[in-house]
């Protein structure tokens, strides 16, 4: 049986979605969250028969936001793999997990008022913000030479600013691959009942990881729950970023208000498919998402394995979730713009450090959900590069 997630350089290089199009023909790309593998087969299934049927019309829609084979879907998910019992009545349903951090914005704070998040921090989180004409307040994480941690005094300093009513909670973190352990959520946890902050807990990755247990924010102390807003997906561990759909689970009746009484048309817009795919992955997806763990934590330590030998300050910490690396540039020889440096003389692309906050000047994120004969080929051509400065 052909290796599943054997893809080779060929084969991907047909892929049209974004992660394959933005550049040249003969970059790399290992930038974007997308893994370069089919969808599971259970997927590929339901979308089969959507197909064979001609089904394309529109999806379940509002007032109800989700039917409750969605709804029940994702609590059946919740509860099976992450031992977390949700009221499928709190959950509702989006076009994908960015939406629900824009709705908590628009429901649960002012223009001008500062939003709460970590440096760095997947780069839409500041996008958000600003475009919903609010600050970015940045809380530094802090690398003790193992994992990135919360700064916690400055999360503290942070909560206590009169103006602060949200937080952007991302867990498993993006990028630094960090999962937050129960003791380092309930201090967040307690600090946000102290100082009346809601959590907006972005948990998309949490599906993805290599050993340390994912908690659900809301689950960390019992006053958590009704201070929490979960945002999600099964597209980013199902690999279907492209479907669009997604869904928020409240914490409180107040909160679901909130989320239900945005106007119906931010809400709208998930697509049949993706919500189809979602239902099968949460239904029937485990084994599958075991085998891509599986591979994943093979590729990750292939690639913190290359990588460190060719420089070990390169990796500064290796992520205990996500399929994603953070990569230090700092202390290698190419110049202020390592990302521009490794597109033009290795042609591979990574995502810029900068993007995600002021502290990821000279990292870079480098995605490696991908084949062996692919992350080989890019850290082949990074050496190579490194050779010639
Ligand atoms: C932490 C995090 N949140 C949200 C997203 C985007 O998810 P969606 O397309 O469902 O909005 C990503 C994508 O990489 C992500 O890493």
């Amino acid at each position: 049986m052909p290796d599943p997630f054997g893809v080779d350089l060929e084969t991907a290089r047909r892929r049209r979605s974004l992660k394959w199009r933005r550049y040249p023909e003969d970059v790399i790309p290992l930038w974007v969250a997308e893994m370069d593998f089919p969808v599971a087969p259970v997927i590929a299934q339901r979308l089969g028969d959507l197909l064979e049927r001609g089904d394309f019309g529109y999806p379940p829609e509002p007032p109800e936001m989700a039917t409750s084979e969605f709804r029940e879907a994702v609590a059946g998910w919740m509860q099976s793999r992450h031992g977390w019992i949700v009221d499928p009545e709190m959950v509702s349903i989006t076009p994908d997990t960015m939406r629900v951090l824009e709705i908590a914005i628009a429901q649960l704070s002012e223009p001008g008022d500062p939003i709460v998040l970590t440096d760095p921090v997947y780069h839409p989180f500041r996008t958000v913000i600003e475009d919903a004409g609010r600050v970015p307040l940045w809380v530094p994480m802090v690398h003790d030479g193992g994992r990135w941690e919360l700064d916690v005094g400055a999360l503290a300093a942070a909560f206590a600013r009169e103006e602060v009513r949200l937080y952007l909670h991302c867990n498993p973190h993006n990028p630094t691959g960090t999962v937050f352990t129960v003791d380092e959520m309930r201090t967040i946890a307690d600090l946000a009942d102290r100082h009346s902050v809601i959590v907006v807990s972005d948990e998309v990755h949490a599906d993805i990881g290599y050993g340390a247990r994912h908690v659900p924010f809301a689950t960390v102390a019992p006053t958590a729950a009704e201070r929490t807003i979960t945002a999600s997906a099964a597209s980013k561990a199902f690999n279907f970023a492209g479907l669009r759909c997604g869904y928020a689970i409240a914490g409180s009746q107040d909160l679901h208000a909130k989320i239900r009484s945005v106007p119906t048309r931010q809400r709208k817009s998930i697509s049949l498919p993706g919500y189809e795919a979602t239902i099968a992955a949460y239904t029937d997806g485990s084994p599958w998402l075991g085998d891509v763990n599986g591979h994943l934590l093979r590729m990750r330590d292939h690639a913190v394995g290359r990588l460190t030998a060719i420089d070990p300050s390169l990796v500064p910490s290796i992520p205990a979730a996500t399929y994603l690396l953070w990569t230090d540039w700092r202390q290698v020889e190419v110049g202020s713009d390592p990302a521009a440096f490794l597109l033009e003389r290795a042609r591979v692309a990574l995502s810029q450090g900068r993007d995600f906050g002021p502290s990821g000047e000279g990292f870079l994120r480098l995605n490696f959900g991908t084949s062996r004969a692919i992350l080989d080929e890019a850290i082949d051509r990074i050496a190579t590069a490194l050779d010639g400065v």
